[in-house]
């Protein structure tokens, strides 16, 4: 197959990037996008901030101008995310205690009333976890250590037909800490019937030539706990073709690795743009880590 999306659809997988609504009037960016992907995650327009203003006034416009740009090219959606310590409107910032608890209860089902049905995948809790594999402080986690599993629980009453998703980076490297303490949650989770559907790798890779330690094995890992995982918010330091090539085979390798997203279309649109991470450079042209991918998805 000749573009992303279709070469990862012949094993059942999708090919995705984050679309910044800001961008949807660039039509190099919107012909790229519509015709190489076929996933889309808003790169911030269904983050709290951006969903619930105000306590209470819900606003979707801004996240449904990307939903409406997806699925009239019939692209699917990853919602992304509903709970998290970063980018939290004001007055969500300033909570505590009993009162963010249900404020967050509020927002998950606020939001996920707004596209139930709609989505392929929730990123229920972004980046909860530090790098030793301990819990990260935040107002949420001052809520209580099972503030995840409560998140859980609302979204799946919310809307039981969307995948649920737990999200983060650095968890890519087997032998990492902050790896260990995800999986100890996923399995722990799965153990005692806490709903979870999927682990989000967002795989921002630094650096190097070669995949963080593992990679595949960490895959394989939490695959066999009984969840989908995904590759989700893609980007390489100077696009290296050998780690684009190889943590597209990583994921190649296991079944229920669903799929891939890359974190934007072009350099110019990445929130690492200095460092050239994307499949796509700034003119829109395709650069070698498109083509060992391509590659990979046409080999699997
Ligand atoms: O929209 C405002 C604009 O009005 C204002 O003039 C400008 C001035 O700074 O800021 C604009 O907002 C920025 C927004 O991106 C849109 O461009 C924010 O400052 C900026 O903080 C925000 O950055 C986003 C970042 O998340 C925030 O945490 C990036 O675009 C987005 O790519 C990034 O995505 C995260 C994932 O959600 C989670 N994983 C890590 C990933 C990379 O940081």
């Amino acid at each position: 197959a000749s573009t992303l999306g279709a070469a990862a659809a012949q094993s059942g997988r999708y090919f995705g990037t984050a679309i910044a609504g800001s961008r949807l009037n660039d039509s190099t960016y919107t012909t790229i996008a519509g015709r190489e992907f076929n996933m889309i995650t808003a790169e911030n327009e269904m983050k709290p901030d951006a969903t619930e203003p105000n306590r209470g006034q819900f606003s979707f416009s801004a996240g449904d101008q990307i939903y409406n740009w997806a699925t009239q090219r019939g692209l699917k959606v990853r919602g992304h995310t509903l709970a998290w310590h970063s980018q939290q409107p004001g007055w969500m910032q300033s909570l505590s205690g009993s009162t963010l608890r249900q404020a967050m209860i509020d927002h998950i089902n606020g939001v996920m009333a707004h596209y139930k049905g709609k989505l392929a995948a929730w990123d229920v809790v972004n980046e909860a976890f530090n790098e030793d594999g301990s819990r990260r402080n935040s107002n949420l986690q001052g809520t209580g250590n099972d503030w995840i599993e409560v998140a859980f629980r609302t979204a799946r009453a919310a809307d039981p037909s969307v995948k649920l998703c737990y999200n983060d980076y650095n968890i890519e490297n087997w032998s990492y800490g902050k790896t260990q303490g995800v999986y100890n949650m996923i399995r722990d989770f799965k153990s005692r019937g806490v709903p979870i559907d999927c682990v989000g790798l967002q795989t921002h890779f630094t650096g190097g030539s070669s995949l963080p330690g593992n990679f595949s094995t960490t895959l394989q890992s939490f695959a066999a706990l009984g969840v989908d995982v995904a590759l989700t918010e893609v980007d390489v330091t100077n696009a290296s073709t050998s780690q684009y090539a190889g943590l597209t085979q990583a994921c190649m390798n296991v079944p229920r690795c669903i799929g891939i997203t890359v974190w934007g279309v072009r350099d110019s649109d990445s929130w690492r743009s200095g460092e050239s991470p994307l499949l796509f450079d700034g003119s829109g042209n395709k650069k070698a880590a498109y083509t060992s991918v391509l590659n990979a998805l046409n080999a699997a």
